[in-house]
């Protein structure tokens, strides 16, 4: 499939001139580094990925931002996520972090700029206050859609009952070892793309033998075998490598599909494996 014909899913936010639609498939960025992004998303673009995420946490928005200028992709086929990194919750640290991050990516407009953890629990967090100055950057024209990640149903409802504004996705862990089910059912009422992060579950699921027999039968590897369940229930999936063989790979998913078997034998293998933080363990610490 060309780049020009990746499947995508249209999200809540956008206007009549501007129809904001997500790609299905993305690149995932956590854990490169600042010297190594560049490069990783340089390769990621000529393997066929048209949607790069990051993050203000991962540190590497500088080196996304150099393989995205010096790449001759229209931007327009492009599409960008941030997020807002945990200790700039405050509204005045929430404009001044967007600025940088802007300014690291090189972009005029961004496509998703994203609250990265709740921190319900933190002292001097106010969720609404922070989606408000989400709101508030939405209506700046700058940024094209806004949402959030790792938030849990009641985070959802606190926020919307609060400004009548969802978030237009919520990108949190899952993959066939966490499938969230409740969660995503919660997303469909409310019309917010669902988003799997560590979608392969850091890599795990590759070993898994249910996996590795779906995969077989159908002559694809383990990583397409699962990147294919997350599209065929019609979530984003962000996986993540260095290596521009696996990034071919990963991305090369289009010629095959899953049966009802197939997916029910990967569903029934949620086991709530959390593969990194539970929402409400990240926390910013007590000051002083
Ligand atoms: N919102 C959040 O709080 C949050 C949290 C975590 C992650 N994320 C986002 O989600 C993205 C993906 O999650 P993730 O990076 O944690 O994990 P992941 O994509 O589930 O797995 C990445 C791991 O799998 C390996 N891998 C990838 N493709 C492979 C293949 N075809 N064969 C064998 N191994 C393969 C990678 O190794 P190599 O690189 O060595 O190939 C890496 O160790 C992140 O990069 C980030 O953008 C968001």
């Amino acid at each position: 499939m060309s780049p020009h014909d990746l499947p995508t899913l249209r999200l809540l936010h956008g206007t009549s001139q501007d129809v904001v639609s997500i790609p299905q498939l993305g690149f995932g960025t956590y854990k490169i580094g600042p010297s190594e992004a560049e490069r990783a998303v340089t390769r990621a673009l000529e393997a066929g990925y048209r949607h790069i995420d990051t993050a203000q946490m991962y540190g590497n928005e500088a080196g996304v931002g150099r393989a995205l200028a010096a790449s001759s992709i229209p931007r327009e086929q492009l599409w960008v996520t941030s997020k807002l990194d945990n200790p700039n919750h405050a509204r005045e640290d929430a404009l001044t972090s967007w600025e940088a991050s802007m300014e690291a990516l090189g972009l005029e407009v961004l496509d998703l700029f994203l609250v990265h953890w709740p921190l319900a629990h933190s002292p001097g967090i106010d969720l609404v206050d922070t989606w408000r100055t989400m709101i508030e950057i939405l209506e700046s024209g700058r940024v094209r859609a806004i949402g959030v990640s790792n938030f849990q149903a009641e985070h959802l409802r606190t926020i919307i009952e609060a400004t009548g504004v969802s978030p237009a996705v919520n990108q949190i862990e899952l993959h066939p070892y966490l499938t969230q089910r409740p969660l995503r059912e919660r997303h469909a009422e409310l019309g917010v793309i669902t988003q799997s992060w560590s979608p392969l579950g850091r890599g795990r699921l590759l070993k898994d033998p249910v996996v590795a027999s779906v995969a077989a039968g159908l002559g694809v590897t383990p990583a397409q075998v699962v990147i294919r369940w997350h599209l065929e229930h019609g979530l984003v999936v962000i996986p993540k490598t260095v290596d521009p063989h696996r990034m071919a790979v990963n991305a090369d998913v289009w010629s095959f599909e899953l049966d009802a078997a197939a997916m029910a034998a990967l569903d029934a293998l949620d086991r709530g494996l959390r593969t990194g933080s539970h929402p409400d363990r990240v926390q910013l610490p007590h000051p002083g």
